[in-house]
């Protein structure tokens, strides 16, 4: 145990329960990947469909190479220039890592999370620890260690308080398949294309998914109906002040929430999933919530625009300014 440390995670894992860890994305349900009985209990408390795999978090870029049946150079240079930090990689996995964890599938996603009470609990740990977002399947993840405490009991889960986290979004995702040499872009978040582009050899190519879809085939648990605030959410990008656009949609302001998000993709982000979160608790009986104009164009906003997409039940361009 270290000083960052309120619990051993160890005792935790021993007497049955799970860890509700913080992480610079969102806030993880986090148990050891040689614990069956444990990783079970994580589909079950969320509710989470067995079709849908977990993320290993590592606590060294060594334990990574554990997991995995192959670690090319890419993923070596990967690992350095952005762990820990919100980048998942998915690699051909290890033998020992589970089907249960995996969904069936021949790849492991891995992470280092940069978070020093994760990394410290990592540390400790008996083993790399699988963490999928401490939410309900379907529902926001939580970006608070309350968030988390009002959905799982501790009787189940011992939530460890880190604060707010940092990013607000869960981590970019890309699969590396050495064989191909291909990168595939398996879920946005903080760390753009711009950003992984950068750092590709000539002879990797980056693979998007097809246009208008919104991950790749093999992105199991990348569905439509993930990241859902309880109440319909309309999301309008438009120049007009947000509470004209509600306003005018339904002649009645009263019944909207009204959610003003940061200009600015990172803060937007940041706010986003406690935004909403509020607005389910508020009055009123729809969320709607403005973009500025030049969001689509902008890379930075790639996360927070594919939470959205998955999170609203209606979505507007208002180009034209109100006459
Ligand atoms: O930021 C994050 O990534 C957070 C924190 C807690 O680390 N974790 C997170 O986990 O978002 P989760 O379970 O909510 O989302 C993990 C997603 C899955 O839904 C799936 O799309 C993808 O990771 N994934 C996991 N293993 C995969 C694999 N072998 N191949 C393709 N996608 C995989
Ligand atoms: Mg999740």
């Amino acid at each position: 145990m270290t000083s960052l440390l309120s619990v051993d995670p160890a005792a935790v894992f021993d007497s049955g329960r799970l860890i509700a860890m913080p992480t610079e994305t969102v806030y993880g349900l986090a148990a050891p990947i040689n614990r069956p009985d444990l990783v079970a209990r994580i589909f079950e408390l969320k509710g989470r469909p067995a079709s849908n795999p977990l993320i290993v978090h590592v606590g060294s870029t060594e334990q990574a190479r554990g997991c995995v049946r192959e670690w090319p150079a890419l993923a070596q240079h990967l690992a350095e220039r952005f762990w820990p930090g919100p980048l998942t990689l998915v690699l051909p996995k290890a033998n020992h890592i589970s089907d249960v964890i995996t969904a069936g599938q021949g790849t492991v996603a891995l992470r280092m999370p940069d978070h020093p009470v994760a990394l410290a609990i990592l540390r400790v740990s008996p083993a790399p620890l699988v963490a999928p977002s401490a939410n309900l399947f379907t529902r926001l993840s939580p970006t608070r260690a309350e968030d988390v405490s009002a959905v799982f009991d501790s009787a189940d889960v011992e939530v460890v308080d880190g604060g707010p986290c940092r990013v607000g979004i869960e981590s970019t995702i890309i699969g590396l398949d050495p064989a191909t040499k291909t990168l595939r872009w398996l879920r946005p978040g903080l760390i753009s294309q711009a950003d992984i582009r950068a750092e590709m050899p000539a002879d990797w190519r980056l693979e998007l998914p097809p246009a208008g879809q919104e991950a790749a085939p093999d992105a199991p648990g990348q569905m439509r109906e993930h990241y859902r605030p309880i109440k319909s959410l309309t999301v309008v990008v438009s120049e007009r002040p947000a509470s004209a656009i509600f306003a005018s949609a339904t002649g009645e302001e009263a019944s909207w929430v009204v959610l003003p998000l940061p200009e600015d993709a990172a803060a937007a982000a940041r706010q986003l999933y406690q935004a909403l979160r509020q607005a389910d608790q508020a009055d009123g009986e729809r969320i709607g919530l403005r973009l500025p104009p030049g969001c689509r164009d902008d890379p930075a906003w790639e996360g927070v625009l594919n939470r959205l997409a998955k999170a609203a039940t209606d979505w507007r361009d208002e180009c034209d300014p109100v006459s």
